[in-house]
């Protein structure tokens, strides 16, 4: 499978500045023929970054969604509503959702469940605090939220999961994790999906490190075997440094 780089844009760029970036990565598709890229702007810039990707191998992610198909909640996005504007993934449970939204881990588990059922791919986050870290509690942080987010889950849906480590003391900070704990996290995160859903879903899981992640330190974590790409906040914004950030990938796979 190729490595996925994943742009997530959180609370950044208008419908127009969307338009503009997607029109400028386009015009380098041909370069990126060796890697999948998903650009996860804001809801409200979606439609216009699926015109202006319209029959590009560029995929489109939301950065949330609500369990419902649909209903009484107020400011929520079902997932037939990506769906409409050829939405293939969605952000699930990251961590400035459970940190400053106060999304749970039971939030988080309806949430997988809904978006695989309606044929989005999950991009579920998970990771620890810079004090759980410090307590030597990571593994224990990983497991809890693993088996609450997966735990109900048919096995054969679970192919299309892409699961994140996105340790929070490394979000935004510039401070981002060794590629030994990426290594240490990626696999231990397969090695829980396995014991959950199975080895086989285990083994087609897609595996994902964010946080700090730029075209300086891509290289170091893609080259780990056990990580298949990135999940970039910051690095993402802009298209010059975002295209830098991808050859360095490229260089680091050898591709
Ligand atoms: P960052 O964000 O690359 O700016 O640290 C990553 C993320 O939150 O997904």
């Amino acid at each position: 499978m190729p490595l996925l780089i994943a742009a997530n844009w959180k609370m950044h760029k208008t419908g127009d500045e969307t338009a503009d970036f997607c029109t400028g990565l386009r015009a380098l598709e041909e370069r990126f023929a060796w890697v999948e890229i998903l650009l996860c702007p804001p809801f409200t810039a979606l439609a216009s970054a699926r015109a202006a990707l319209k029959g590009s191998s560029i995929r489109l992610g939301a950065q949330n969604m609500h369990w419902e198909q649909k209903g009484a909640f107020t400011g929520e996005i079902a997932a037939p509503m990506l769906l409409s504007l050829e939405v293939s993934h969605v952000l699930i449970g990251h961590s400035e959702r459970r940190q400053l939204m106060g999304e749970t881990d039971e939030a988080v588990r309806r949430k997988v469940r809904a978006a695989l059922q309606a044929g989005l791919t999950p991009l579920l986050c998970v990771g620890e605090t810079e004090q759980e870290r410090r307590r030597g509690h990571t593994a224990a942080v990983l497991r809890r939220q693993l088996t609450f987010a997966l735990s109900e889950l048919d096995a054969g849906t679970a192919q299309n999961l892409v699961v994140a480590y996105e340790p929070v003391w490394a979000i935004g900070t510039g401070v981002a994790a060794s590629a030994g704990d990426a290594d240490r996290a990626a696999k231990l995160v397969r090695e829980v999906t396995g014991e959950i859903l199975g080895p086989a879903a285990a083994g087609q899981l897609r595996l994902l490190y964010g946080g700090s992640v730029s075209a300086a330190n891509i290289g170091q974590f893609v080259a780990q075997p056990s990580v298949d790409g990135a999940l970039v906040g910051g690095a993402s914004l802009e298209l010059e440094p975002f295209v830098l950030l991808i050859n360095s990938a490229r260089e680091a796979v050898g591709l």
